[in-house]
């Protein structure tokens, strides 16, 4: 696969991925991104002008897509609208581009018979007991929550259908929550460390009990990557890397990195329907394709991540007032 289209791939997750092509590949990949808030043209900086181009555009508009899709021999569709809060306050652009965009995508691919891999998240399982031992694998039947999760879900399963009904020569990833670089501020890693650099005590919703199972943006994208390359046409690979904490941890473990008192954070209001525990069971990703996880240590990745923060306060300074204010409004 030499020419690889990459939806979103202006975002946190697939600007990432790009970089992992580039370094690990000889393809060359288009971009094609609507440029939204979550977007960020300097995340894609550096790369060689040869290999990656950027498109402006929308997954949901058909003669956008259909020539790009015929000119690539595989697309890795990232492109979402991606944040649980924003989908509580307004649904419409979750169903326009989760749901609409990926059926316009699904065409195109089935038109000029391309390969395909959708990226998805675990959240389309709903969520799990605190103490419940099971975690989420590959047979785990979809129970959705938020407008969010469910526009993924409806996504993941128009894919299915379309490998059932018409052939498709696609794949499917679920992965659990990520962190790193470039992550936009609105999210939970992100938004406590730019408060803590900022002065602000970071904000718990709820009781914090609530568990996540964090995964390395760079360990995402190598297990897509290696999905695309050696993944078994109409599968779907579950994609994490054995990182449950809660969130009260994440928010002690932040604030002792940053050198303040592991307490001084404010628990605010809880989410709507707020998912309890995701936990993700890794195994067949790891059996079947040999990928294993390079970020194993949560503590030393957080870290990493913390000085990112520290060191680009130019990229994620504009976006911080204006985030903080919407959550203020909500009581967040
Ligand atoms: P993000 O919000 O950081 O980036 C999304 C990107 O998609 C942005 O660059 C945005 O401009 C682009 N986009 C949005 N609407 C578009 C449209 N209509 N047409 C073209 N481009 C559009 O999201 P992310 O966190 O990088 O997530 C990327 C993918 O990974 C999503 O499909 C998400 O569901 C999935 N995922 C994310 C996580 C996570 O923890 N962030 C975990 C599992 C799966
Ligand atoms: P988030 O990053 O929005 O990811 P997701 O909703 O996809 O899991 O939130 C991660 C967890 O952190 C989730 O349980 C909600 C919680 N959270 C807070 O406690 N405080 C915050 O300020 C935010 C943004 C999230």
């Amino acid at each position: 696969m030499q020419r690889l289209l990459v939806t979103g791939g202006a975002g946190f997750i697939g600007s990432n991925f790009v970089h992992h092509v580039v370094a690990h590949t000889d393809a060359s990949v288009t971009v094609l991104d609507k440029l939204t808030y979550a977007a960020s043209r300097e995340a894609l900086a550096g790369l060689p002008a040869d290999r990656v181009e950027l498109v402006v555009g929308d997954v949901a508009d058909e003669a956008a897509v259909d020539p790009l899709v015929a000119g690539h021999d595989a697309v890795v569709h990232f492109a979402a609208e991606s944040h649980n809060d924003n989908s509580l306050a307004d649904p419409s652009p979750f169903i326009r581009t989760n749901l609409v965009g990926t059926f316009t995508i699904l065409e195109a691919v089935r038109r000029h018979d391309r390969r395909l891999h959708h990226v998805s998240t675990d959240e389309v399982y709903g969520d799990l007991a605190l103490d419940d031992p099971k975690r989420f694998t590959e047979d785990t039947p979809y129970n959705p929550s938020s407008p969010y999760s469910a526009s993924k879900a409806g996504s993941d399963h128009l894919v299915r259908a379309w490998i059932r009904s018409f052939g498709l020569r696609a794949t499917v990833s679920n992965c659990s929550n990520n962190y790193g670089p470039w992550q936009h501020v609105e999210k939970f890693i992100p938004r406590q460390i730019t408060n803590v650099i900022d002065g602000i005590r970071p904000k718990l919703y709820g009781s914090g009990e609530n568990v996540r199972d964090w995964i390395h943006a760079e360990d995402h994208s190598s297990a897509v990557l290696t999905i695309l390359e050696r993944g078994t046409l109409g599968e779907t690979y579950l994609i994490g890397a054995d990182g449950e904490q809660s969130n009260l941890e994440v928010v002690r473990l932040i604030l002792t990195l940053m050198g303040r008192g592991a307490d001084e954070f404010d628990h605010v209001n809880d989410r709507a329907g707020h998912d309890l525990r995701y936990a993700i069971e890794s195994g067949k990703l790891r059996s079947e394709l040999g990928w294993r996880p390079r970020f194993s240590d949560f503590e030393a990745g957080l870290a990493d991540t913390i000085r990112w923060y520290e060191e680009h306060e130019d990229w994620w300074r504009p976006a911080k007032a204006a985030t903080e204010a919407s959550y203020a409004a909500k009581g967040q």
